[in-house]
């Protein structure tokens, strides 16, 4: 297996890179045009990437083209410019922005993505427009369970029963689904959030996409969002490698081994789950998730 130490912050576990650079990410300043983009790991980040992206374009797939979708923002510029080489490195990934990376970029607007949970954001980022979107745990689990297979810098995830353990006790890279879906459930009305979630998406994309571009202050076309659908489903961004990480070094993510863009589908899908262990997930749910009213929708 991979021999991959993480590290602690607040009992959440994190990449070392993550840690090392923690309080330089504590200090970063947000300003309040900045818009972030917050998910659990694997909740369908890349897909709300693509789709805030198109909309910031106007739906013009070259301009969505000039980059990997990790790199396409100005963040880039901060992180350099704090030494940090990688955005990955700190968890915060790049996204799409109208302005070109400026050498002052600090006052460009900043379109990013962080798996934070609630508790552990920086400050400044208070004061900021979030996109949450959420995935159900089942589902998060089954695709984390193949990332962390696929993905070198993340530990061996052991067999699946192995790992049913490590995620409903939270020891993975960003902590515990439960603890990140309630934290930010919870905020959702008191700050600027739009909480989306990945079963919506997936029924009815024009719907939620409409509502991501009015969150953003933008107006477009019917013409353009049925067009930003067709370019971020599924099928569209599995072929495309400014979104399938197919350009990610081997030694990275290994997609002989489980494809970034794996299923894209809704539970009752997968198999992974035997009757017992549904069992039991359903009532650890229950447990951890008393008293939220968070409902993930199912059905398509
Ligand atoms: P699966 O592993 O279940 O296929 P993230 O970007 O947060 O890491 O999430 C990755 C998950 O989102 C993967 O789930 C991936 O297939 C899915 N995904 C990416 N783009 C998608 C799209 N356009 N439509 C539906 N699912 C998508």
């Amino acid at each position: 297996g991979k021999q991959i130490k993480l590290k602690e912050v607040e009992g959440t576990l994190l990449q070392p890179a993550t840690v090392d650079n923690w309080s330089q990410i504590q200090s970063f300043e947000a300003k309040p045009d900045d818009l972030l983009i917050c998910t659990y790991p694997k909740a369908g980040t890349t897909w709300i990437q693509e789709i805030v992206d198109m909309i910031e374009q106007n739906g013009d797939v070259e301009k969505c083209q000039r980059a990997i979708i990790q790199h396409r923002h100005p963040f880039i510029e901060w992180a350099r410019r704090g030494g940090v080489h990688h955005v990955g490195q700190v968890g915060l990934e790049l996204l799409s922005s109208s302005n070109p990376p400026a050498s002052t970029s600090q006052s460009a607007k900043i379109t990013d993505v962080i798996h934070f949970l609630y508790h552990l954001l920086p400050t400044s980022f208070l004061t900021l427009k979030f996109l949450y979107v959420a995935r159900n745990a089942k589902d998060c689990m089954v695709s984390y369970y193949h990332f962390q297979r696929m993905n070198h810098m993340l530990p061996d995830p052991g067999t699946w029963e192995e790992y049913f353990e490590t995620f409903i006790n939270g020891k993975v890279v960003w902590g515990s689904w439960f603890d990140h879906v309630k934290g930010w459930w919870e905020m959702k009305d008191r700050y600027q959030i739009l909480f989306l979630f990945y079963e919506d998406i997936k029924r009815d994309p024009k719907h939620e996409i409409r509502k991501v571009m009015q969150f953003m202050g933008k107006n477009l076309d019917e013409t353009v969002l049925d067009k930003i659908v067709q370019e971020t489903s599924f099928e569209k961004m599995k072929e495309n490698p400014m979104t399938n990480r197919s350009t990610v070094s081997k030694s990275i993510m290994d997609h002989s081994i489980s494809s970034f863009m794996r299923k894209g589908e809704l539970w009752g899908l997968e198999n992974h789950f035997t009757v017992a262990q549904n069992e039991r997930f359903d009532e650890i749910y229950r447990k951890k998730m008393e008293g939220t009213s968070i409902n993930f929708c199912m059905e398509l």
